[in-house]
This record gives structure tokens, C-alpha cells and sequence, in this order.
């Protein structure tokens, strides 16, 4: 079992990394393995120019959104981190999230664990965290909590090792992330099937 750790920061071992490292230490230390991506500062916003509907295939932009498409049959979970920016995710992120999601099948994300991680000087984790779950609760995706907001508080990664509480709640996290993998795999290994899935209704509301 896998879980990919994505790293919205441009800072690669800043405040969310040192989070992140938390919860990859603590899956770790439950026999999961894992790996990490960091977004690049140069990754675009999806255009809406519809080539990856009209041809199933991974978004036109040559990036690692096109190249994770690829991989992601080999994760069982995602932990996605940022960083606070006046109270919402960092914009690349949010480039790299719109266009992973939008040109993948909903069958990519469904079911596999999923969290947000979030990191501020002090304040706007909360509305970051409920940007950043959207994406998961659309997919199906298994949103795992911990036993507080999945935060962490300082302006650097030095800060960060210093809130007991926040790396604390990071190592909750990864424990109830492993305890959810592990669950779905005895489920599957005992013949529990995924439910099936209705036909979508798309409602237009000015038709
Ligand atoms: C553009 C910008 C906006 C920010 N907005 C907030 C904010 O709304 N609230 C806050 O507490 N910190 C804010 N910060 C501070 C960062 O969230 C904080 O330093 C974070 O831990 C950095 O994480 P990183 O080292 O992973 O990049 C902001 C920083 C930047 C650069």
C-alpha cells in the first residue's frame, strides 16, 4: 500500500513539508509505504480547452499533473499540504488540483484515503483545509480526520517542529490513515464489493 504526500509549498522543506514528513513517518511506521511530490512554481491553471474529455486522455500540459495521471492506479491514498495564502491554498496548487482532478475519471480517486494538511503563521487554516477537502468529497474519496483540524501553525519549518500539538495531530493522522488503508484491504481480500454507481443526471439550472 502507497500513500502519495503532495507538497503545495514552493518551499520544498518548509512548514508543509515538515507536517507532511509527520504524517509520512507515521504511515511509515505502520508498514505503508510513501512518496513525494512537490508542485512546481511553474505549473499552469487548466484552460478549459476540454482535450482530456473529448480524448480520455492525460491534460495536454506536458507537466507533473500529465506524468502523476499516469501513476495514480499505483496510490491508495493522498495527502495533499499547503501552505496558507490569505486564507485559501497556494495558487499553484490549486492549478495543480483543478487540472489532476478535471482531466482524471472520478474511478482514479474513488475510495482511496484522502487528506488535507495545512500550514499558517496563524490564521485561515480552516477555510484552506475546506478548499482542499472539495476535491476529495467530489471523488468519493475517504476523507481521513484526525482528532483536530489537520494544521499546523509557524512561518518557517523550524517553527513548525516546535508545535507539539500540530505535529501531534499530524502523527493522529497517519495512524487513522494506515488503520483506513489497511480496513479497505481485509475488505477486498474478503470479497466486499465497491458499490455500483448510478448513472450520473447533469441539472443545468437556467434550463
Ligand atoms: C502570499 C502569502 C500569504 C500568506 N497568508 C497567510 C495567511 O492568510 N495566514 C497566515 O497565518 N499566514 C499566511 N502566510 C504565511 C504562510 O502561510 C506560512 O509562513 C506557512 O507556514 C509557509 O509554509 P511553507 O514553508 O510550507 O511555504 C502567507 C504567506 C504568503 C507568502
Amino acid at each position: 500500500m502507497k500513500v502519495l504526500l503532495i507538497n503545495g509549498s514552493p518551499h520544498v522543506k518548509g512548514s508543509t513539508y515538515t507536517a507532511l514528513k509527520e504524517v509520512s513517518d507515521t504511515l511509515n511506521s505502520e508498514g505503508i509505504e510513501t512518496e513525494f511530490l512537490h508542485v512546481k512554481n511553474d505549473t499552469r491553471s487548466c484552460i478549459d480547452c476540454e482535450t482530456c474529455h473529448k480524448t480520455g486522455k492525460p491534460c495536454v500540459m506536458n507537466d507533473d499533473v500529465s506524468e502523476l495521471s499516469l501513476h495514480l492506479d499505483e496510490y491508495d491514498g493522498f495527502v495533499v499540504g499547503s501552505p496558507v495564502y490569505y486564507a485559501g491554498p497556494n495558487g499553484t496548487l490549486m492549478s495543480f488540483l483543478d487540472r489532476l482532478y478535471y482531466s482524471n475519471n472520478s474511478s482514479k480517486f474513488r475510495h482511496k484515503a484522502a487528506a488535507a494538511v495545512t500550514s499558517s503563521r496563524r490564521a485561515g487554516n480552516s477555510t484552506t483545509f475546506d478548499a482542499i477537502n472539495k476535491f476529495f468529497l467530489i471523488t468519493s474519496m475517504t476523507v481521513i480526520g484526525s482528532d483536530y483540524w489537520n494544521e499546523v501553525h509557524g512561518n518557517e519549518a523550524d517553527e513548525v517542529k516546535q508545535d507539539l500539538e500540530g505535529l501531534r495531530t499530524m502523527r493522529v493522522l497517519g495512524r487513522n490513515m494506515a488503520y483506513y488503508l489497511k480496513m479497505r484491504e481485509m475488505a477486498k481480500n474478503n470479497g466486499l464489493e465497491e458499490p455500483k454507481i448510478e448513472d450520473r443526471v447533469y441539472m443545468n439550472f437556467i434550463r
